[in-house]
């Protein structure tokens, strides 16, 4: 089996390795290349990489390349994780929003439409020579906003399935809370991308018996510290939100702490600094600690049960065609929701794709802000692929986090100027 990595050199990567290296029975890799174009990074990821293999037993070749169509030739799966700029354009989207009062953020609100914008072509461009080179392939989308971009992908009829660690990560702390495996956990995960609620947590699969109001009523305070969110809330929401849904909940209460703090971008920096030395030490042949303080937990193990069971392999500890929380084509899984828009939901994963669960039918609550994003979804990948001020300008007025005309000028206006260099129509 192969399997491409583009944005290989990414420091997140180890991470990824690692969980090839521990779960190599369910996902046998023959050869896995990392692709990246810058070359510095790729040799002290792509070393470490083979040192963790190595130390692991794992009999896997890694090879290295800033070739896209040569990495990604005859590959069975592509994974696809990259950010366009770098930290230094996350650090602008994170910055400007706060000048006109909104959340400065990767994913959410005016910084995730910029990440956007800058994105889906060059994710489109990659599609199109994995389509040329590998036209079996799979395409694995990590790359944010993963909502819009397995949106554009999907559009372009691309074999795509879009993917987000959040349902895994939340697995695992119930799991924690609860004392049970976390295999033994689904999640009734809804909504769109970064913008989820677990409905129910059940035990046994998805028919089983629901433990969240135990959860909640045993272990509220602690969820609701972690997510910054008052336990009342969870209590009245009888649900618990994803941590991107504080940005909606407290939107005033994060601009402020926002205006106070070093951008998380700033932080990542430094941190990409200290892990790209510690890589180039020969000596490492583990993931380091360091990692486990970036947002990317369990991101492999999501990603192997994901590559697993679209290439027909089952997933860890599970029989073939498991249930996991992906991005796919809605298709009436959501009622109120058009066909065609991107969902982040349970589907049972096959070498045919991903098809959705039935769903439960979505309290007003969630369902309000679940429409009104994809509203804004639709826009923004329309501005991403036609470019133009007053497509900009409609997806953020289309926003809940910004809504009114003068907010949506103001921040178009900084969105182009800071993003001149990626979008040659602006
Ligand atoms: C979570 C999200 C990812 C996001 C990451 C950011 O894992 O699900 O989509 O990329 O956080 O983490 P960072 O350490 O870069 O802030
Ligand atoms: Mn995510």
């Amino acid at each position: 089996m192969k399997l491409a990595v583009v944005g290989g050199g990414s420091t997140y990567t180890p991470e990824l390795i690692d969980g090839f290296a521990r779960l190599r029975d369910d996902l046998p890799i023959g050869e896995l290349v990392l692709i990246d174009p810058d070359a510095v990074r790729l040799e002290r990821v792509g070393g470490l990489a083979r040192r963790i293999f190595a130390r692991q037993g794992h009999p896997g070749r890694v090879t290295l390349t800033d070739d896209l169509a040569a990495g990604a030739e005859g590959a069975d799966a592509v994974l696809v994780q990259l950010r366009v700029g770098g930290q230094a354009a996350r650090l602008r989207d994170e910055t400007w929003p706060l000048e006109c009062g909104c959340v400065g953020q990767e994913t959410t609100g005016a910084g995730g439409l910029a990440k956007a914008l800058r994105t889906v072509p060059v994710v489109l461009d990659i599609a199109e020579t994995v389509r040329r080179v590998a036209p079996d392939a799979w395409i694995i989308d990590f790359t944010n906003p993963v909502g819009i971009v397995t949106r554009a992908l999907l559009d372009a009829g691309h074999r795509a399935v879009g993917l987000c660690n959040v349902a895994i990560g939340l697995q695992r702390t119930f799991a924690g809370l609860l004392d049970l495996p976390p295999a033994s956990l689904h999640l009734d995960h809804y909504g769109l991308n970064h913008l989820t609620w677990e409905l129910a947590v059940r035990h046994g699969g998805p028919d089983g018996p629901d433990l969240l109001p135990r959860l909640v009523a045993d272990h509220g305070e602690r969820i609701a510290e972690r997510l910054k969110l008052p336990p009342a809330l969870l209590a009245r929401l009888g649900a618990v939100p994803s941590y991107y849904l504080r940005y909606f909940y407290a939107h005033d209460e994060v601009v402020a702490e926002l205006r106070e703090q070093p951008a998380r971008a700033a932080e990542v920096a430094a941190m990409e600094e200290r892990l790209l030395e510690m890589y180039a030490d020969p000596a490492l042949d583990t993931k380091p600690e360091l990692l486990a303080s970036r947002g990317g937990a369990f991101y492999s193990e999501a990603a192997v049960a994901l590559a697993a069971a679209l290439l027909g392999r089952g997933a860890p500890g599970t029989a073939p065609g498991s249930v996991q929380a992906v991005n796919v084509r809605n298709a009436g899984t959501l009622p109120f929701l058009p066909d065609d828009a991107v969902v982040e939901v349970p589907a049972r994963v096959t070498a045919r794709g991903a098809e959705p669960l039935p769903a439960p039918t979505l309290d007003p609550l969630f369902a309000g802000l679940v429409a009104h994003v994809t509203g804004y979804e639709t826009l923004a990948l329309d501005a991403a692929l036609r470019g133009g001020r007053d497509r900009v300008f409609a997806a953020l007025l289309a926003h809940p986090l910004v809504g009114q005309y003068d907010r949506a000028d103001a921040l178009t206006d900084r969105l182009l100027a800071h993003n001149r260099d990626h979008l040659p129509w602006a």
